[in-house]
């Protein structure tokens, strides 16, 4: 990539192990070194300016450049640089938070885990739903459903949550105890000339039958994501949950929402599970709690959850659970100073009224000759590129053709991800404007017209 050796790309190429990447095509593509941002826009270290379709992972909800949350880290990095939450120790900061992510949840949330990822967040839903059921008697019931294309993180447990083949394989994931359901995209998965409606309620039956099968006393929990994100942007069926929840409750299997892309703000209402009639009994947060400016996620829990967890522990003798950064200061100052800018400034109604602009353009590519199906909703979509329109089949995944988008998009000044399926995201910082947008999907569109010229 670089000819000079002791280049930051070289060196990057030598020495950095990269997350997501596939390493041996990095030794010759090499990086984008992105030096500074400001607002939805990011610059490389050669001066090119890109806007940030993706708030760099679903995250950078607020931009870069919020001297609001670098203040907020600041103070609270001079008040109190660390403490931690275990063995009776704690913060005003973290008390503040952990109250007032409660009061805002959805659902009825008691209690807020802090740690440090998503993925973390959901490695200790799973270990709390195992806690809770040996806690109320029930060593029998620990099976998690989670969906096929969901994504939940890395982590060895939230990795087997995931539903993705290339975070399994040869990894030697999943987990036991950890299986997957049907991915509720009725683009792809509908038979012909089945409503959303009626695809949903085969969704539940089918949820409902997997129970049975599995035995009801063995199924804990389901973990669903409001919008399926890294699996490709892909919107719950039309009364989907409603039917999904109404199966959970009758057996008495727990909902956990994955709120980590979807809370705050991101589908117009401050969580997901809002959009979607989602009442969870636990929470996991992350990404634009913070607006990534510094590493958090939390999961919150029910009361009910929470008692029994508590009662447990008094037997065991300490809820052997929680990490050196659980709830860690700045991080936590810096995710209060986030929801006090979100509350001012009212970012549910900048998202409510520039989100039809995006999903608006998106959908103004519906008839291009590459493009299957957009979707979307708030201030997240998603471009699925196939083969053939009609018969909705897929490109090889050997052609690369979604990446290829992203790479004339990144040379147009876009950067975008392309997800398994060729399915092109969008997930732009929320303070994005329309006449951001607009330069968005315009760089957008003549990468894909550069792109379509070539097959
Ligand atoms: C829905 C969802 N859950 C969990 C995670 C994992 O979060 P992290 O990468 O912070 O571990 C992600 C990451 O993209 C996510 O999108």
């Amino acid at each position: 990539m670089s000819d000079r050796v002791n280049s930051p790309a070289a060196r990057d190429i030598k020495y950095v192990l990269h997350p997501y990447t596939n390493l041996e095509k990095h030794k010759e593509a090499g990086p984008l070194i992105v030096d500074k941002a400001s607002g939805v826009w990011v610059t490389d270290d050669a001066g090119n300016r890109y806007i940030e379709g993706m708030a760099g992972l679903w995250c950078t909800s607020l931009g870069f450049g919020e001297k609001r949350l670098i203040d907020a880290a600041m103070k609270q990095m001079n008040d109190l640089p660390y403490y931690h939450l275990f063995t009776h120790k704690s913060h005003n900061p973290a008390i503040d938070l952990a109250e007032r992510l409660c009061e805002m949840a959805p659902g009825n949330m008691g209690k807020a885990f802090f740690a440090n990822s998503g993925s973390e967040g959901n490695d200790t839903a799973v270990k709390i739903v195992w806690y809770y059921n040996n806690a109320i008697g029930r060593p029998e019931k620990k099976k998690i459903l989670a969906r096929i294309k969901g994504y939940h993180g890395v982590t060895v447990a939230s990795a087997s949550l995931t539903g993705l083949p290339y975070n399994h394989k040869d990894f030697d994931l999943p987990i036991h105890n950890i299986m997957h359901v049907d991915c509720p995209h009725h683009y792809r998965y509908a038979e012909p000339g089945e409503s959303e409606e009626d695809f949903a309620t085969r969704m539940a039956d089918n949820l409902e039958a997997r129970i049975l099968e599995e035995g009801p006393d063995t199924v804990a929990a389901f973990i669903a994501e409001p919008i399926m994100g890294a699996g490709g942007v892909i919107l719950p069926p039309k009364t989907y949950f409603q039917k999904v929840q109404a199966v959970l409750k009758k057996y008495d299997v727990l909902m956990i929402a994955d709120e980590v892309i979807c809370g705050f703000g991101r589908t117009g209402n401050m969580f997901g599970s809002e959009t979607f009639g989602i009442e969870p009994d636990m929470v996991t947060v992350a990404k634009a709690l913070s607006s990534a400016y510094l590493p958090i996620s939390a999961l919150l829990v029910s009361d009910e959850i929470a008692d029994a967890v508590s009662k447990n522990s008094g037997k065991v003798g300490t809820f052997g659970h929680g990490y050196t950064y659980s709830g860690h200061p700045a991080a936590v100052a810096v995710a209060m100073e986030t929801l006090n800018i979100y509350e001012e400034r009212d970012i549910l109604s900048h998202v409510r009224l520039v989100a039809p602009r995006l999903q608006d353009r998106l959908r103004g590519f519906q008839d291009h000759p590459l493009v299957g199906e957009v979707r979307g909703t708030g201030l997240i979509g998603a471009v699925e590129l196939v083969a053939d329109k009609g018969t909705k089949e897929s490109f090889d995944p050997a052609k690369t053709v979604g990446a290829q988008v992203v790479a004339e998009a990144q040379k147009n000044g876009v950067i975008l991800r392309a997800m398994p399926g060729d399915a092109i995201a969008f997930s732009p910082p929320l303070i994005i404007t329309e006449e951001e947008i607009d330069i968005m999907v315009d760089r957008f569109g003549a990468a894909l017209d550069t792109v379509a010229a070539t097959l």
